[in-house]
């Protein structure tokens, strides 16, 4: 009988799998939704009555985990570039978050400081890492420059970049904005990927 060799490779298919699976159990959209759920139990995101904008939210995962976690008095605010099919609680706005008049209209509509932005946007990937690293890192920054406008002193951000060039800068600019600053990485994210988020809290 051929026994396959149980190979790193495989050993982490697998486990990725199960995140997958998670993820279609619990009914989320995405697998995504996994890693922030898995960023909240260990770091306490969310409260109930929480105000969050969730930015590149298709298809819909992480605007799911926030829905639950900050109950009918929150409100949680989504955007992104491609199509969002509609949720219960969800408020979404489409169009490029970079562009002046998406920022306006986020802003009219949020009309209260948030408590949480998170960024979960990811450029078309081009095949070439330094490419992508910087493309990642530009939708990051325009992230942390919103969330610095948006959130209420003491506020979260949260925001997904690709570890690479301009990382450590870009914690250390996130550090002037913030009281604790950190990357991390959730299990369910792939290990060989680059990705990762950066968690800052404590909106100076
Ligand atoms: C990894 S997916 C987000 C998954 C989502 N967090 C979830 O749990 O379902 C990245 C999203 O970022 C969006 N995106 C990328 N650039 C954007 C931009 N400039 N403005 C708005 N959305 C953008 C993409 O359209 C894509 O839907």
């Amino acid at each position: 009988m051929f026994v396959r060799p149980m190979g790193k490779a495989w050993v982490k298919a697998r486990r990725h799998d199960r995140f997958y699976r998670a993820a279609k159990k619990q009914a989320y959209r995405s697998r995504a939704a996994i890693k922030l759920s898995q960023i909240d139990r260990r770091y306490g995101l969310f409260h109930e009555g929480a105000v969050v904008v969730d930015l590149g939210a298709a298809p819909g995962g992480w605007s799911q985990v926030a829905r639950e976690r900050v109950g009918p008095k929150g409100r949680v605010l989504a955007v992104d570039v491609a199509a969002f099919v509609p949720l219960d609680g969800v408020e979404f706005l489409r169009g490029d978050f970079r562009d002046p008049k998406v920022q306006a209209l986020l802003f009219e509509r949020l009309r209260d400081p948030a408590d949480m932005v998170m960024s979960d946007m990811a450029p078309k990937l081009s095949g070439t890492r330094a490419v992508d690293v910087a493309r990642a890192l530009d939708l990051a920054d325009a992230a942390l420059s919103f969330a610095v406008r948006a959130l209420r002193p003491g506020g979260i951000f949260l925001t997904k970049v690709f570890q690479g060039e301009g990382y450590r800068e870009f914690l250390k600019q996130v550090s002037g904005h913030f009281e604790f600053v950190k990357g991390v990485k959730p299990s369910s994210s792939t290990e060989r990927s680059a990705e990762r988020y950066v968690l800052a809290d404590g909106r100076l």
